[in-house]
């Protein structure tokens, strides 16, 4: 990790209640995909081309994560987060605890919505118009989560609910139901979903979640604007492989045909340069964000992004400026 990231994240530790830490850093089941995510960028090395001389582009292409519950992390929660993006895009979670409309209303970038479609259409079609009244650009559908994950930290706490005063506002005054209504996980979501969504808006619908190859066949086949390659931090099934290591067989299966973002365990500049040679478009980081924000709101936030941008560019120049799969090479390997 890089050590302004690592101090940021012990930073946060020494100031969450305990409880919180372990939601924002626990995985699902015994944490074996939480751990491999990172260490799957640890087991690549990079092979630089040299003398290509030239400009060196200053793209940063991250996107924050969807991530629930900010205010647990700072009293300005999601906000802080929002501000201190600048332009990078925010896909704020569903279960944010600031309303998307003042979510949107606090970032100068944009801001996409990510949707667990819900089994009560009439409530996921009243979140699509409350993501299109604030101005969001695009919608996230997270499609890794037909049930909630099982998180073993927050079993052992007890944690189920948020503490009193905080709640997930987006799901207040829905369908009739007066006050925020739980987010409900459902199996029966299907690529069907997918396509009643595209006919409901005409914001981009982007798919996260996505691992195996043939669904990202199918996600472009349904006209999704985009796909996530993600396995949720390691959060959902503690059996799948990491997100890095799941990248290039569906980089390969979209062939271009829409961008792949690539979420899970990215710590550094260096990693997202190996993400994009393996074939993603751009990055998204989930809990580095969280830990800028618990330690120093959004000016903790802002020293995340800048970070990993300032490094991003380093590494890149020293990669000569392009990034390609021929450019990455198993630890250990030799010529
Ligand atoms: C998440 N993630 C997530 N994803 C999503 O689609 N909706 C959500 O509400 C949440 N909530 C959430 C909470 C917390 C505490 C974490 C850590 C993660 C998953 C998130 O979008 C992303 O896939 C991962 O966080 C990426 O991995 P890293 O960067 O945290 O390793």
């Amino acid at each position: 990790m890089n050590p302004a990231l690592a101090e940021l994240h012990d930073k946060a530790r020494a100031v969450l209640d305990p409880v919180h830490y372990d939601f924002f850093a626990g995985g699902v089941g015994d944490e074996v995909v939480l751990a491999e995510n990172e260490a799957a960028f640890r087991s690549l090395a990079l092979l630089p081309r040299v003398l290509r001389g030239g400009k060196i582009g200053t793209d940063f292409p991250v996107l924050i994560s969807p991530t629930a519950f900010h205010k647990l992390a700072h009293p300005d929660g999601e906000l802080a987060t929002a501000r201190a993006a600048d332009g990078t895009v925010v896909v704020s979670s569903m279960a944010s605890t600031v309303p998307i409309a003042d979510v949107v209303a606090a970032a100068t970038g944009p801001v996409w919505f990510q949707l667990y479609v819900q089994p009560d259409m009439a409530v996921t079609e009243e979140l699509v118009r409350r993501a299109e009244r604030a101005g969001c650009a695009a919608l996230v559908v997270t499609a890794d989560s037909p049930v909630f994950g099982r998180h073993r930290r927050d079993i052992e706490h007890g944690f189920h609910d948020l503490p009193a005063g905080l709640a997930a506002e987006n799901m207040r005054d829905l369908a009739g139901v007066a006050g925020p209504r739980d987010i409900a996980m459902s199996a029966d979501v299907s690529w069907e979903h997918i396509g009643r969504l595209r006919g409901m808006t005409s914001l981009p619908v982007w798919v996260k979640g996505v691992l195996h190859p043939a669904d990202a066949v199918l996600a472009v086949e349904h006209g999704v604007a985009g796909i996530v390659v993600s396995n949720h931090g390691g959060r959902q099934l503690d059996l799948v492989p990491a997100s890095l290591d799941a990248l290039p067989a569906v980089a390969d299966a979209v062939a271009g045909r829409v961008p792949v973002v690539l979420d899970g365990g990215v710590r550094s500049g260096g990693d997202i340069a190996i993400a994009l040679a393996l074939g993603a478009t751009a990055v998204g980081i989930g809990r580095p964000v969280l830990w800028g924000l618990a330690a120093d709101g959004e000016a903790g936030v802002r020293r995340v992004l800048d970070v990993l941008r300032d490094e991003f560019l380093h590494v890149l120049t020293m990669c000569g400026g392009v990034l390609s799969r021929d450019m990455v090479v198993h630890r250990g390997f030799r010529c």
